[in-house]
């Protein structure tokens, strides 16, 4: 596996690719933890006397310069939490991104703007790729690719670019390879997985995969109502993907048969509409009303969730159990969390989501194994697909 130290930057310009996709509300950045994920590497190229250009995507504008998604925001906590100026031109390329990189001296760093407003970031047609790519390249000598978040994306600026240039991972992306790797390769047993979040079709590869390899599946968020419908459960107006009915019911079958131990709510809390000040009221999963929905995971689940989790020498956790934006539906996420820091072997928080998530819930980075940058990506690695960012890299 090729390293950051084998590369050489000395004095060099380095093309950084970036994941600084940081959820935002009004121009106010909700989490910074990807932008501060990113600190080690940057700091480390600028130690070395390299000057950086750095590009990252921030939603998916699809092409189109939309200006709610300018990187803007991010290059100024970027220059704060780096003591020093960021260059920020609100170009992707051009003649002002051109002249900005040539004239970048050793230990400076420009940010290029949401690479993803150039549609030829994340066109499927490869030549069209290849012509921004090319353009990239024309800005650096080398490139290091450290946007773990977006590895799984067989994008210009992630795929086609590093392999126009002298390439290595960034500090981020190997160290994420090496948490991940701890999960597919031989992990300490019991081994445990719990996935939250909306949807089941989002993470049906990675359920499918898991079967073959956890001892424990626990499951909440938005995603378990398909499962409680599937088990012929009465589950009001809570969301619900219909059409993965069937695939659910192969998926309870098929861990009955391997032995995997599914762990499903027993108590649900629920309110009669989506919102923050709805009332909430606790019941028994057999017992949804019909005109209520599901928001959160309840007390006695939240509380097996947890004793299952501790139970665990390894375990894995994606996607919140509830709207744990609303202060009335966090408390499944909370209990969740907060088991997941008692686990003496190896917990890893996955997604850009679920890291947020335990943030606003007022837990520390360092009270978790590991917190995990990547969502789709660390999703993409754990059912086993080889990710184009990684293989564009050599890993
Ligand atoms: C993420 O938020 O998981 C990454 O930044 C990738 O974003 P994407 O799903 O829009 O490609």
């Amino acid at each position: 596996m090729s390293v950051l130290a084998e590369l050489d930057v000395v004095g060099k310009r380095v093309f950084l690719r970036c994941d600084l996709n940081v959820p935002l509300k009004d121009g106010v950045i909700k989490d910074d933890g990807r932008i501060k994920a990113s600190l080690p590497t940057i700091q480390l190229l600028l130690s070395k006397g390299a000057s950086l250009v750095i590009a990252a995507h921030l939603g998916r504008p699809k092409g189109e310069a939309k200006p709610e998604l300018s990187l803007l925001p991010v290059a100024q906590r970027l220059s704060e939490l780096l003591g020093q100026e960021v260059t920020f031109n609100g170009q992707v390329v051009g003649d002002l991104t051109s002249t900005a990189a040539s004239s970048l001296k050793p230990g400076e760093v420009l940010l290029l703007e949401n690479i993803r407003f150039n549609a030829a970031e994340t066109s499927k047609d490869e030549a069209e790729r290849l012509v921004l790519a090319r353009e990239l390249a024309t800005l650096a000598d080398v490139y290091v690719g450290d946007g773990f978040g977006a590895v799984h994306r067989k994008h210009a600026s992630v795929y086609d670019l590093p392999k126009l240039l002298p390439h290595a991972p960034g500090l981020l992306v190997s160290a994420e390879v090496e948490v991940l790797t701890k999960l597919t390769q031989n992990p300490a047993r019991p081994y445990g997985v719990v996935l939250g979040g909306a949807k089941v079709s989002d993470k049906l590869g990675v359920i499918e995969n898991l079967l073959t390899k956890v001892d424990v599946l626990a499951i909440g968020g938005g995603m378990v109502f398909t499962f409680l419908a599937a088990q012929g459960k009465e589950i009001g107006t809570s969301l619900v993907e219909t059409e993965m009915i069937d695939v659910v019911k192969a998926i309870i079958a098929s861990a009955h048969e391997k032995g995997v131990k599914l762990v499903l709510p027993t108590d649900i809390v629920v309110a009669p509409a989506f919102a923050a000040d709805a009332i909430p009221t606790l019941v028994a999963v057999d017992s949804i009303p019909v005109d209520q929905m599901g928001l959160d995971i309840g007390p006695e689940s939240a509380a097996t969730f947890a004793r299952e989790i501790e139970k665990c020498a390894t375990v894995f956790w994606n996607g919140p159990m509830g709207v744990f934006e609303f202060p009335n539906f966090a408390a499944g996420t909370k209990t969740v969390a907060a088991a997941l820091t008692k686990v003496s072997g190896i917990s890893v928080v996955g997604g850009g989501d679920s890291a947020a998530a335990v943030r606003a819930l007022g837990f520390a980075d360092n009270e978790f194994g590991y917190i995990s940058t990547g969502g789709g990506a660390s999703l993409e690695y754990l059912e086993g697909k080889e990710l184009p960012g990684l293989q564009a890299l050599g890993i």
